[in-house]
């Protein structure tokens, strides 16, 4: 068994102009991929290397000699995580019942986006901004590098990636453009809902 790395849930250019064709062949199929590369290096002929990935990203989160096995696997199920939180045309405000845990967590979509966006533009250099499940209820969290939340036991529902490689052939230094125009035309909603059941 190894790590695969899964296919895009879209074609390439199916984002654009949000997010860019050019954009996606650098992030998904250089990045994303040499993540699944290095992960595979790292767990073959160890006792990891028949795991999945969910289990090799807990076994190495609390290893401090396996931080790089932690990076490049926590990065392999960030970015399929990611891939999976967009769709062409999506974003806006929710339906169903993620609207009403937003309401009743934030206030509202718009201090939802607030607070959101913020987590993504105050995230200092690399990381994540997130929408999580702690006790089934929402919390919105930010992680430098590769660090997931899933690492903590915490169910992730959303999230967008604020490494430079995600927004800087589109958007160059102006994340906040960014992490609006993901929220406005990107966010799969369908898939957050999904994942409350
Ligand atoms: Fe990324």
């Amino acid at each position: 068994m190894s790590i695969n790395l899964p296919a895009l849930p879209y074609e390439k250019d199916a984002l654009t102009p949000t997010i860019s064709q050019k954009t996606i062949e650098f992030h998904y199929g250089k990045h994303h991929a040499a993540y699944v590369t290095n992960t595979n290096k790292l767990i073959e002929n160890t006792e990891l290397s028949n795991q999945d990935l969910e289990t090799i990203i807990k076994k190495a989160a609390n290893e401090p000699s396996m931080s790089s096995l932690f990076n490049n696997a926590a990065q392999v199920w960030n970015h399929s995580f990611y891939w999976a939180c967009m769709k062409p045309g999506g974003g806006g405000p929710p339906s169903g019942a993620i609207a009403e845990k937003i309401g009743s967590a934030f206030g509202g979509y718009a201090q939802f986006v607030e607070l959101f966006k913020n987590a993504g533009m105050t995230q200092f250099g690399s990381g994540w901004a997130w929408l999580i499940l702690k006790d089934n209820h929402l919390e919105i969290m930010k992680t430098s590098n590769a660090d997931t939340p899933l690492a903590y036991g915490l169910k992730p529902i959303l999230t967008v990636d604020v490494w430079e490689h995600a927004y800087y052939l589109d958007y160059q230094n102006r994340r906040p453009d960014y992490l609006s125009s993901f929220l406005e035309h990107l966010v799969n909603w369908d898939f957050v809902n999904s994942l409350l059941d």
